[in-house]
């Protein structure tokens, strides 16, 4: 992919062989008279297991639909690194597939062979080489996978892709073999072999995101993807192990975390994201969420990423309320007690501030206000009144401090 590119150091503060320097963005400056005095959380920094984050801003995965055969490209490369130019404390790469039919569709990244990992390699060291931590979702689409990307159809995300336009529509497995998305794929029961060629997917998977240098992985548990359709009731109607009493839905995840636990390293932390509530009366709920964020975090996982909804056509999620997920982010943090990261209509400094000081999560996920603006971090900093480090490239255009 970058043969054409010169290669550059991965540590702030170096330069590159192309002799450009390179430093750490968005990250608080030493005081300079009151400023900085009374740090912000959001400019405070994180530290889970090992990995300490610069500030607690993170760019939420979003799937670009802009890959061939599973790999990254230069349009990644530009993506992802302009968020690590311009000072995100943690960027998680896009729902990667584990599998070739774990995609949602034939233009999803996917990581399930070993000649992907050199491609994220590239993206991590440019991460790395701003100070950035870079994170990567695993994923399998289960019954929504094989659909055509929205950028084929205008948007609509679960129309069954054909073969013959790239799609798997004869491969695609569920917990059960049941579609509600009118225009999906037919799904399989997905077999017990099957299941655990799923977990050892997730593995390998992950064992190439630590051989590529990434300080994150997380668990797609949210959306109506494969782990959220073990979850629910409504759309797991399994008769064995992996269904019926909550314990039996959890255990595809739980067996996810744990396996994945034993290659990814102690020191690494493991975030999974949940859809909290599905909102469908007798769905997947906020209270199972809680149960469940306690026994991941028996299982090795660290952060809970709190999402919702997407499993059911028809589910009511409060998209147009500003921080939607927050209230569900803050009963697993208090309740669980293990470490949220809400996502979810958060579009601004202040309200990511007040987020992080009420105790309702300890980092936040930003999607659609980071595709809008890639300076969100120095928007946030100037709304704070805090100064941060800034590209020495653009210098020339940093703004003044804002005044107290
Ligand atoms: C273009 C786009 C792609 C997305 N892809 C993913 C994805 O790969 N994985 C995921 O868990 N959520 C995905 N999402 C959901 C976002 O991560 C986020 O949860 C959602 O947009 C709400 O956050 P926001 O209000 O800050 O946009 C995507 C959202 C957008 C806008």
């Amino acid at each position: 992919m970058s043969a054409a590119l010169l290669p550059f150091q991965a540590a702030p503060g170096t330069e590159n062989a192309a002799n450009i320097p390179v430093v750490s963005t968005g990250e608080l400056l030493p005081t300079s008279g009151n400023k900085n005095k009374d740090a912000p959380l959001l400019f405070t920094p994180y530290k889970l297991r090992d990995v300490s984050f610069k500030n607690r801003i993170v760019v939420s995965p979003m799937c670009q639909y802009s890959a061939h055969d599973g790999f990254p490209n230069a349009w990644h490369l530009a993506h992802y690194g302009q968020y690590a130019v311009r000072g995100a404390g943690l960027i998680i790469v896009e729902a990667t597939g584990v599998l070739p039919n774990g995609r949602i569709s034939p233009n999803d990244l996917g990581i399930w062979k070993d000649e992907h990992t050199a491609h994220y390699r590239t993206i991590a060291q440019l991460a790395h080489a701003h100070g950035a931590r870079i994170g990567i979702q695993l994923a399998h689409a289960g019954r929504k996978a094989s659909s055509y990307s929205p950028h084929v159809t205008g948007g609509e995300h679960t129309k069954v892709a054909p073969e013959n336009e790239g799609g798997w529509p004869e491969n695609v497995v569920g917990p059960s073999a049941k579609q509600d998305w009118p225009l999906g794929a037919k799904v399989k029961e997905a077999t017990k072999e099957q299941i655990q060629e799923i977990v050892k997917a997730f593995v390998e998977a992950a064992r190439r995101a630590e051989e590529a240098g990434y300080d994150v992985v997380e668990i797609h548990g949210a959306h109506g993807y494969l782990v959220h359709q073990f979850l629910s009731p409504l759309t797991n109607q399994r008769t064995d192990e992996y269904g019926g009493s909550f314990e039996n839905r959890a255990r595809l995840v739980l067996d996810i975390v744990k396996s994945v636990r034993t290659v990814w390293p102690t020191q690494k932390p493991l975030f999974v994201r949940l859809s909290a509530s599905e909102f469908v009366p007798s769905g997947w709920d906020i209270e199972e969420s809680i149960k469940l964020s306690a026994l991941l975090q028996s299982a090795g996982a660290d952060l809970i990423d709190v999402s919702s909804g997407g499993n059911l056509p028809g589910g009511q999620t409060p998209y147009h309320v500003p921080g939607w997920n927050v209230p569900f982010a803050e009963r697993i943090r208090k309740e669980a007690g293990i470490a949220t990261g809400p996502v979810g209509g958060i579009t601004s400094g202040k309200q990511a501030e007040e987020i992080l000081q009420g105790g309702k999560g300890d980092l936040v996920l930003i999607a659609r206000a980071f595709l809008a603006d890639p300076t969100f971090v120095d928007e946030a900093a100037h709304q704070l009144k805090v100064d941060v480090s800034y590209p020495v490239q653009y210098g020339r255009a940093k703004p003044r401090p804002a005044e107290d």
